[in-house]
């Protein structure tokens, strides 16, 4: 079985159900399970204050989890036009793998959530994609044969799926948003289980 992680920080559920859409996608190739993980949020007095193991919802990633992964989906909701502080301190702790070049060759892809049409889903993706290119990654996104591209009127974007939740951060994801979360899911499966019958795995 090749376990792709769905790694991702919500606040307010968003960014959280698109990655149960995204890990169903992976689910629908057989051969493939999603393990779903989420981020603590950061502490301001620089102390971890949480617990290890959160109230409800999945369990917090660890580095293991990011070692063990045949591929990697990574969400977050937009905080100024970039990734949320909680994403970016888990990714800041993952030197040993960088070092070690443990995820040099895996496939990986991004998805983000915003409450405004134009308040900065692409440069989300993009700076999502920056440290798994560091770490050799092999990024992905939509190609415009997923049809929801183009008639989408809210979110969705070729860097990878998106949802505009509106101003109060409730708006339901559309069609589209719902059907481009699982055609990356599937695509990230696809994709892993193509490049691992090369590899004999
Ligand atoms: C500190 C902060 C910064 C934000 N920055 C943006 C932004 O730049 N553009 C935008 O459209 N929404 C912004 N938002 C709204 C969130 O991106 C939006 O509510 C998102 O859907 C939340 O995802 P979640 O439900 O997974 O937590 C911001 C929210 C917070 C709390």
């Amino acid at each position: 079985m090749h376990e792709i992680l769905v790694l991702y920080y919500s606040r307010y559920g968003a960014t959280a159900e698109m990655a149960q859409r995204i890990a169903r996608g992976i689910e629908e190739i057989e051969g493939c399970q999603a393990r779903i993980r989420t981020v603590p949020p950061v502490s301001a007095t620089c102390e971890a204050t949480a617990s290890d193991i959160p109230d409800d919802g999945p369990l917090y990633a660890g580095i293991d989890d990011l070692r063990e992964c045949a591929g990697l989906a990574l969400g977050s909701p937009t905080r100024f036009g970039n990734m949320a502080a909680p994403l970016k301190y888990f990714l800041d702790g993952t030197s040993s793998l960088w070092l070690g070049g443990a995820l040099i060759g895996k496939p990986a892809a991004v998805f983000t959530s915003t409450s405004s049409m134009h308040g900065g889903q692409e440069t989300t993706l993009i700076s999502m994609m920056l440290p798994l290119f560091h770490h050799g990654m092999l990024v992905m996104g939509l190609p415009y044969s997923e049809t929801g591209l183009l008639s989408t009127q809210t979110g969705g974007t070729p860097y990878g799926p998106s949802h505009t939740a509106g101003p109060e951060s409730n708006r339901p994801l559309s069609e589209e948003e719902k059907q481009l979360c699982r055609a990356l899911g599937k695509r990230l499966a696809e994709t892993v289980v193509k490049m691992q019958a090369g590899t004999g795995h």
